[in-house]
């Protein structure tokens, strides 16, 4: 017998594990493949967690709709942000001069609703300049670390499908005047598509079908890339969390830093007011006195149109996936990361599978695949203290989900646009208005001049009339 080279011994190794697990098939066209795609196999599979596939290939053939005892909700109180007093500024100011507030981007997704072909980062979207996302939070990194004196540090999770190109794309554009030792990229964890039978799907005869593990999986990835230890060792204690996708975001917001630190709050978050009864956004609510978020898709229709006697919206607060975290409550969900687990929500969508029989790439027509992934907010029911800071839509929520309508490019442009006209006009310009009272110009502020109308007004600027269909841009 010739002795096993490393490669043939990985496979011998995975095979074995894999069949355990009743996942062989993925190793179904390995005598097909060369050296270099033999690796690359073995690369994606050493990514899969086996103590918890068994598990997860149930879930994914089992449609459980969530067990709601709706008995036990109740709305959740808000801090309104605007009535947050004094206090909570001057404290979140002290803590971000202190050096203990870093900022946290996760930008793991896959961005497929926008159809962007990069890291959804990338994307263009401020009105004049048309700066990219990544460069609006660098902007408003920057722009704090100035204002108080420290430099903060910047966390952007991606995932191995988009992280070379991040990388590439920050160095290509000099991390945005960034120290690039203030900005850490690490990737998140990835998770197998399954088949109806909770088999896993392959992509190619060489790749497994795998896409990241939901923005839930950015806990576990501080942990595991070591994420936690350089928080813990640059002095970290509050992690500033937000999405890529909402241009308009306060990044680092010291109101809502220093409420979280005053309530002693493991994990608080920004709600608003529900646009409708039936918006598509998560929904906080109490469930036996823990705070938790139900998704849209899963809050049964009479809770989400219930109403008051006065008829304000009963379950009203809704979530935009703005959080503060403390250093040490992720450490503490993660001290034991085989312990460690959020719940898994199902997603059914059309995923590209490789036909094992005829070795074709199959491209499904209509839904064949089961994605699992986890949301960060279902850690909130393991926080201590959690609060909810409701804050205001048009300064602090427009996300780019899509390429057209709802969410999309152009009502995010416009938002930005809307929000800088509220700002100049707070500080005496005059900016012209159409009939339906939108600003008839297009208006960009940078955020390396102001991050709100208060810091706008510090500026000085003197006020001046807007041109019908102007372009400008404040630096
Ligand atoms: P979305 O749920 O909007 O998903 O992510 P997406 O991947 O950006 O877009 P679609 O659904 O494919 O169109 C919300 C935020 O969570 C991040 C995204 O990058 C975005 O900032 N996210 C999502 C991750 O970091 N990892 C994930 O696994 C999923």
């Amino acid at each position: 017998m010739p002795e096993a080279t490393p490669l043939e011994a990985r496979y011998q190794e995975c095979r074995r594990r894999f069949r355990e697990v009743g996942q062989e098939h993925v190793l179904h066209f390995w005598k097909e493949l060369d050296a270099a795609r033999r690796a690359e196999l073995l690369e994606d599979l050493a990514r899969i967690d086996l103590a918890q596939l068994p598990a997860q290939a149930r879930l994914a053939v089992t449609d459980q709709p969530p067990n709601l005892d709706l008995s036990r909700l109740s709305p959740v109180k808000v801090i309104r942000r605007e009535q947050a007093g004094p206090e909570a500024l001057a404290r979140g100011r002290l803590l971000l001069a202190a050096g203990k507030v870093a900022a946290f981007t996760v930008a793991g997704g896959q961005g497929t609703r926008l159809g962007f072909d990069g890291p959804k980062g990338a994307f263009c979207i401020s009105p004049v300049r048309n700066k990219p996302l990544f460069q609006l939070f660098a902007e408003s990194v920057l722009a704090t670390s100035r204002r108080y004196g420290r430099e903060i540090p910047w966390y952007i999770m991606t995932s191995p499908a988009n992280d070379a190109a991040t990388r590439e794309f920050f160095d290509r554009h000099r991390h945005f005047g960034l120290d690039p030792r203030s900005v850490t990229f690490f990737q998140q964890g990835v998770m197998p598509a399954f088949d109806r039978q909770g088999k896993i799907l392959l992509d190619q005869k060489h790749r497994v079908a795998l896409s990241p593990n939901g923005h839930g999986g950015s806990l576990l990835a501080l942990a595991q890339t070591g994420m936690l230890a350089d928080l813990r060792q640059r002095g970290i204690d509050y992690i500033s969390y937000f999405q890529v996708d909402n241009p308009l975001v306060y990044a680092l917001d010291p109101v809502f830093i220093g409420l979280h630190d005053l309530r002693r709050s493991e994990m608080s978050s920004k709600s608003l007011p529900k646009a409708d009864d039936l918006e598509r956004v998560g929904n906080f609510v109490m469930l036996d006195g823990r705070l938790m978020v139900i998704e849209y898709s899963d809050m049964p229709e009479t809770l989400a149109r219930a109403h008051n006697p006065d008829g304000s919206r009963k379950y009203d607060a809704g979530s935009i996936a703005i959080h503060i975290l403390s250093r040490d409550f992720v450490e503490r969900l993660t001290a034991d990361p085989a312990a460690f687990a959020l719940p898994w929500h199902r997603a059914v969508k059309k995923v590209p599978y490789v036909d094992l029989a005829t070795g074709q790439r199959i491209e499904p027509a209509e839904p064949n695949a089961v994605k699992l992934e986890s949301f960060v907010f279902d850690a909130l029911p393991l926080a201590e203290n959690p609060i909810v800071v409701e804050t205001s839509r048009a300064e602090e929520f427009s996300p780019v989900k899509n390429a057209t309508g709802v969410d999309s490019v152009e009502t995010t442009r416009r938002d930005l646009v809307r929000r800088a006209a509220r700002w100049l006009e707070s500080v005496g310009f005059r900016v012209p208005r159409r009939d339906d009272g939108e600003p008839d110009a297009l208006l960009e502020i940078s955020p390396l001049l102001a991050l709100d109308a208060h810091q706008l007004a510090e500026r000085r600027l003197k006020p001046d009339t807007i041109a019908r269909g102007e372009k400008r841009y404040f630096e």
